[in-house]
């Protein structure tokens, strides 16, 4: 997410506790993994349905030639890599009879954009349709730069510059496969082909369904929302769904002159930065104060089925969710994690009342496990000094949770789950992004982005947890649970503090082992055990200070065993990378390249598109793009090693 977005959301004023104890991360006691082959027999159902070595003997290990910090406007992959951009916003998705041709002055009309891939792509997961040669990708378009995405960017303003900017959030669906000489394409039409934007009409599962907090003019039932926005991070279900993050919400709806707490606690400013307000009332939060509730959810899609009406799974907590990971306990349950990217709120787990169903009785898998996610237990993180945590249960009666401290019932628990997290007195993190679980030792890792106003006056102190004060740089931790992920306590430790170790200042330093980078996000193991790290230093920030050392955005591998860091990938100018896909047999990868040519404000100059980048067009009068990047090896190998 852009960084000046997301970083002003610092709206916890709780008084949380704050462990004021520094340590060093080399004190702390080292994780121990379960044991390698009872970890793999927890993952081993869903290890089956998508990983090509499920039954490989042990990790793999980075051995590619690792490559240069990034400079100037272009990707790079290592020696005997090609890199391919497919699937650039504006591209049509394949929607049969309605595939209108990509403009590049951003001449295309609302109605063509929602045909057509949406802007600044992020999460993406590939389904399989025909094992590594054929599938679905499904990915998220995070936001978007007005300032690009209309001819003459936000010097007007109207309800179709609106209906278009709607239009170009939200999630796509693409078929995709791989023709003869290696490379992929999309294919198009695609029965499967769809758009879901920021109107698309979603159901809502889980105890916020129907709650009076949900209800709307517009729903006075409280059960049908229209639309997803800022959808972050992915993560994919054991039963085939895709799981989409609602992230920073606050910044489509204007609360006015006088927000009450509620609005207060979830950042809700004045004013909305996308102007959606000025053209569509739902997202005016003084007529529609309701309105702001119904976002902030992990979404469930179902690929397979372009009919399906997707969901907002209410059970697992409103949040600025950056996305949702799934884990499965030993007795078949799902256990969901999440993290909140906003300055120091929290990490989160859900675990299912129900065990997951299989496929059967003229029911797909998705089909099945319909409501799974709609029953279980939610609990927000607590990070001790010792290198233990807990897990607190966000449960209506328990504890602080009652309906004398403004918690009537757990509808009211999950739609305040900030509010409920504070009473529990939850460690406030700094900004997690990403999660990912190791598919060999079941250990659950996360990324903190940065937290320049840790240890700022006011703010939160520097705690065992979040140890640097002015964490420009970030961190990544990770936890067990000891042998399945259904428990309350863990054991946690860091895996890297991330920054430069020729910088003085301690929240810029770091440990790093191997290749330097900053500002860690996107985050996921493939299924050879193999940790990839994606980052998001903000265009303010990168190649200049601090950062000098550090270059363009940029995605490593990390051997968790050792620590080390390799190189794999850097950016074009201004870029984000995030999101990572490979195909079962780990011979194909697929990383979304993020707003290539990020201004400083964020929106881009209509008469100068191109200041920062051309990427991956470069053409005159035309517009850098976010899209997909297709990774392979040149000899045809598995990725990464
Ligand atoms: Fe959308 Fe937290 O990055
Ligand atoms: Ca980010
Ligand atoms: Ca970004
Ligand atoms: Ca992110």
């Amino acid at each position: 997410m852009a960084k000046d977005f997301s970083t002003m959301e610092d709206s916890n004023r709780s008084g949380a506790p704050h462990i004021r104890t520094l340590m060093s991360p080399s004190r702390r006691t080292v994780l121990r993994a379960s044991a390698g082959a009872a970890a793999a027999s927890l993952f081993a159902p869903w290890l089956a349905g998508c990983a090509g070595l499920a039954g490989a003997p042990g990790r793999l290990r980075p051995s590619f030639t690792p490559i240069p910090i990034g400079e100037g406007d272009r990707l790079v992959v290592p020696p005997g890599y090609v890199a391919a951009a497919i699937a650039s916003w504006g591209e049509p998705v394949g929607l049969a009879g309605n595939m209108p041709p990509w403009k590049p002055d951003a001449g295309n009309t609302a109605a063509e954009q929602a045909a057509q891939m949406g802007m600044h792509h992020d999460g993406i997961h590939y389904f399989a349709l025909d094992g590594s040669r054929r599938g679905l990708l499904v990915m998220n378009h995070e936001y978007v730069d007005d300032g690009l995405l209309h001819t003459d960017g936000l010097r007007t303003w109207s309800a179709e510059k609106v209906r278009k900017s709607q239009a170009a959030h939200g999630i796509a669906v693409i078929e995709v496969e791989r023709g003869a000489d290696g490379g992929w394409r999309m294919v198009r039409p695609s029965r499967y082909a769809r758009r879901i934007t920021a109107t698309t009409p979603f159901a809502i599962g889980g105890p916020a369904a129907g709650h009076p907090m949900m209800r709307t003019a517009a729903d006075p039932a409280g059960r049908i929302v229209l639309g997803t926005c800022n959808n972050c991070a992915s993560g994919i279900t054991p039963w085939g769904t895709y799981l989409s993050g609602e992230e920073n919400f606050r910044n489509y709806f204007a609360a006015g002159p006088d927000p009450d707490a509620h609005q207060r606690r979830w950042g809700l400013g004045r004013t909305a930065f996308y102007r959606w307000t000025e053209h569509d009332e739902r997202f005016d939060a003084v007529k529609h104060p309701n309105e702001p509730n119904r976002f902030g959810w992990v979404v469930e899609v179902d690929p397979m089925d372009p009919a399906s009406t997707p969901v907002k799974r209410t059970a697992l907590g409103r949040a600025a969710h950056e996305g949702a990971w799934v884990a499965v306990t030993r007795d078949g349950r799902a256990v969901v994690y999440s993290g909140e990217d906003a300055r120091n709120e929290y990490i989160y787990k859900f675990v299912s009342r129900d065990r997951i169903r299989a496929a059967g009785n003229g029911l797909t898998a998705a089909q099945a496990n319909r409501e799974l996610l709609d029953h279980g237990t939610l609990y927000v993180a607590r990070f001790d000094a010792d290198g233990t945590g807990a897990w607190l249960p966000l449960v209506h009666g328990q504890g602080p949770l009652t309906a004398a401290n403004g918690f009537a019932d757990q509808g009211e628990v999950v739609v305040k789950a900030r509010q409920a997290s504070d009473a529990l007195r939850a460690t406030p993190m700094d900004r997690p992004e990403w999660l990912a679980i190791d598919p060999f030792s079941g250990t659950v890792y996360c990324t903190l982005t940065n937290n320049a106003d840790r240890g700022k006056p006011g703010m939160p102190g520097p705690d065992a947890a979040n140890p640097r004060a002015g964490n420009t740089h970030g961190h990544i931790i990770r936890w067990n649970e000891g042998g399945d992920f259904d428990g309350t306590a863990f054991r946690w430790n860091h895996l890297v503090l991330a920054g430069d170790p020729a910088q003085e200042r301690p929240g810029a330093k770091g440990n790093i082992r191997g290749d330097l980078f900053a500002c860690p996000d996107g985050l996921a193991f493939d299924a050879r055990g193999i940790l990839w790290i994606q980052t998001d230093a903000h265009a303010t920030q990168m190649n200049r200070g601090e950062f000098a050392n550090i270059g363009n955005n940029q995605m490593l591998a990390c051997d968790v065993a050792t620590g080390e860091m390799r190189r794999f990938l850097t950016g074009p100018v201004n870029c984000e990378i995030t999101g990572m896909a490979m195909t079962p047999d780990g011979r194909t990868m697929f990383v979304n390249v993020q707003h290539p040519g990020e201004t400083p404000s964020d929106r881009s100059d209509p008469d100068d598109p191109q200041r920062f980048s051309g990427w991956p067009d470069y053409a005159a009068g035309g517009r850098p793009r976010s899209s997909t990047v297709v990774i392979r090896r040149t000899d045809g190998g598995v990725v990464g090693t």
